[in-house]
């Protein structure tokens, strides 16, 4: 994707991997609307960089994201490019302590609910722009969980499944000539910014050089970007590897150059339906001969 000359609203821009992702596609050349909730950390921002936007809102209920749609609409109609960043991890090596499930559900409406609602409220205003994107921050640990934050990684697995379908389905619209969107995914290893809490990624990878990269293969086209262990933890779970993008194509019934159309893809369905009763057919003749063992 183009990295300047957009205007680019990234959730979650007030610290971390936002706030500096923020800064980068402002230094690009792109506009950029920086929103998040502390308010103090969004004048910092415009105090550094006179030229970003700043605007507070809090995506965890469907209020606050419709609010910050309307805004958006209001006042920068030019939006093409969306970043679902914010997000928030909780540690729970307990499931069965009792919570107020208010704690749960907002891990969910922030690293879930907002990045899907988010992004079918602001797709018909990136579709309609040139350059228009959806990039959504997803995690390593969207392939492999790690325990003691279940809900988290839950959510981020879920994201990347959504990622998925999204860009087929945003493809999909492209090869019928319709407006269409880009659908990015960044999948970070850990890096060291406050997720969770000060000090809990201490261990992670520096900001500024995971930054650095993502921009780079944002830049260079890439649509899923990884960086460090994140490829790994992937390739590890069969996601981007052959045997992924083969189960992949095999459940959407892919073509090689396009997705089939709606009768082409219910004449395969029932060629495979009698295929798979023929062999169910040979395998119970078969059975019913002693040649099969079990
Ligand atoms: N750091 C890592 O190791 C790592 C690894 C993989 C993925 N990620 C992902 O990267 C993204 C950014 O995380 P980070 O590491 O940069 O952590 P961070 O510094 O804690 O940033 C989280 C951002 O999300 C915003 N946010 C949280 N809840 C929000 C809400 N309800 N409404 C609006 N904004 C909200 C926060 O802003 P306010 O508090 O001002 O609202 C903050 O700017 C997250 O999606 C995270 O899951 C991080």
């Amino acid at each position: 994707m183009e990295v300047a000359g957009n205007t680019v609203l990234i959730t979650g821009a007030t610290s971390g991997i936002g706030r500096a992702l923020a800064e980068r596609f402002l230094a690009a050349g792109s506009k950029v609307i920086a929103v998040g909730r502390r308010e103090a950390l969004l004048h910092d921002l415009q105090a550094h960089h006179p030229g970003m936007v700043a605007h507070a809102a809090d995506v965890a209920s469907a209020e606050g994201r419709t609010a910050l749609f309307g805004w958006v609409a209001e006042n920068h109609p030019d939006c093409n490019v969306l970043v679902n960043n914010a997000g928030m991890q909780r540690w729970v090596t307990d499931l069965g302590e009792p919570e107020d499930w208010a704690a749960t559900a907002s891990e969910i409406e922030t690293n879930l609910a907002a990045p899907i609602h988010l992004a079918r409220l602001f797709l018909p205003m990136l579709r309609a722009a040139k350059g228009g994107a959806v990039v959504n921050v997803t995690s390593s640990l969207s392939f492999v969980p790690r325990v003691d934050i279940p809900v988290y990684c839950a959510t981020k697995a879920a994201l990347h499944s959504f990622t998925l379908s999204m860009r087929y389905l945003e493809r999909r619209r492209a090869l019928e000539g319709l407006p269409a969107a880009a659908v990015v995914e960044i999948a970070p290893p850990a890096v060291n910014t406050d997720l969770g809490g000060p000090g809990l990624h201490d261990h992670g990878v520096p900001l500024d050089a995971f930054a650095d990269s993502v921009m780079r293969d944002l830049a260079a086209g890439r649509d899923t970007v990884f960086y460090g262990v994140s490829a790994k933890l992937a390739e590890a779970a069969g996601h981007g590897s052959s045997g992924f993008d083969r189960a992949f194509t095999s459940v959407n019934a892919l073509g090689k150059e396009a997705p089939p159309a709606p009768a082409a893809a219910a004449a395969a369905a029932a060629a495979a339906a009698a295929a798979a009763a023929a062999a169910a057919a040979a395998v119970a003749v078969a059975a019913a001969a002693g040649a099969v063992k079990s």
